[in-house]
């Protein structure tokens, strides 16, 4: 059992825990990028970020001369007052909402998952897709950001747990690797990432197989993959990383 402090409710810790994840903000990064990309030919545009957080995955989006709007949702207070306080001024508006079925008007250009599709339960991840799916406008993209794990039998507790192991395991080796002085209060921070996993609880996370699956079945597919992390290494493109995906209507 990892004792280290429950970020959940506390921002600091948890951009603490993001910033010394080279994994995560190569992702975090791909994800504003693909963005920018996106709104570079869509004038006007109206960006809806789920499970917004503090606004790591608004940042360097909100402020594209094309964004006519950006509303970010999240359902922790601690968290959007610290993303209220990042973005005052702006254009940006901050919704305290469930992602699943948020309280706002569509259609959106670009509807942002940055880590948030691992955050919603596994029985309520179809019904955010087929939502999310009704507020995206014709010919758009939602950009998701997610840790896919490697592949493992769906249903069993045990292979899911062996994968969540596997995943962070190699998170962490990235990110002693990228400092190896990384504080132990921040190395189990992250320990407590994965054990939100082990533990079912504040994270669900799921296998290329198993999100395409559920991509399926709410009529949406990807359009673009890109792989972030790892570039080289023991997880693989078929065994699981950190990717962008550019997702639209089948
Ligand atoms: C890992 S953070 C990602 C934040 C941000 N997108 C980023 O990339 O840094 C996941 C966020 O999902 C939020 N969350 C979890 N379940 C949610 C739900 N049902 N509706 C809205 N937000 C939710 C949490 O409060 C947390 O802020």
């Amino acid at each position: 059992m990892n004792t280290a402090v429950d970020y959940r409710d506390d921002p600091r810790e948890y951009e603490i825990e993001e910033l010394a994840r080279p994994d995560e903000m190569l992702m975090i990064e791909g994800v504003r990028r693909r963005c920018r990309e996106l709104l570079n030919s869509r004038p006007n545009a109206r960006v809806l970020d789920l499970c917004c957080g503090t606004g790591l995955s608004l940042l360097n989006v909100f402020d594209h001369p094309n964004v006519s709007e950006a509303i970010g949702v999240d359902t922790c207070e601690s968290y959007l007052a610290f993303a209220a306080a990042r973005f005052a001024g702006s254009k940006v508006r901050l919704i305290h909402n469930d992602a699943v079925n948020p309280a706002v008007d569509g259609p959106f250009d670009i509807i942002v998952m940055a880590s948030a599709y691992h955050h919603i339960e596994d029985a309520r991840k179809q019904l955010f897709l087929q939502n999310a799916k009704r507020l995206l406008a014709a010919s758009s993209r939602i950009v998701m950001g997610e840790n896919i794990l490697p592949s493992y039998q769906s249903g069993d507790p045990r292979a899911y747990s062996n994968a969540v192991s596997v995943f962070y395991r190699e998170v962490l080796i990235t990110a002693r690797n990228a400092n190896p002085s990384l504080p132990e209060h921040v190395a189990a921070l992250i320990q407590r990432v994965a054990q939100y996993g082990h533990d079912g609880d504040y994270e669900y996370k799921t296998s290329v197989e198993i999100l395409l699956g559920f991509l399926e079945n709410s009529s949406l597919k990807v359009a673009r993959a890109e792989k972030l992390w790892p570039t080289l290494g023991p997880l693989s493109l078929t065994t699981g990383g950190n990717y962008v995906l550019d997702i639209e209507h089948a």
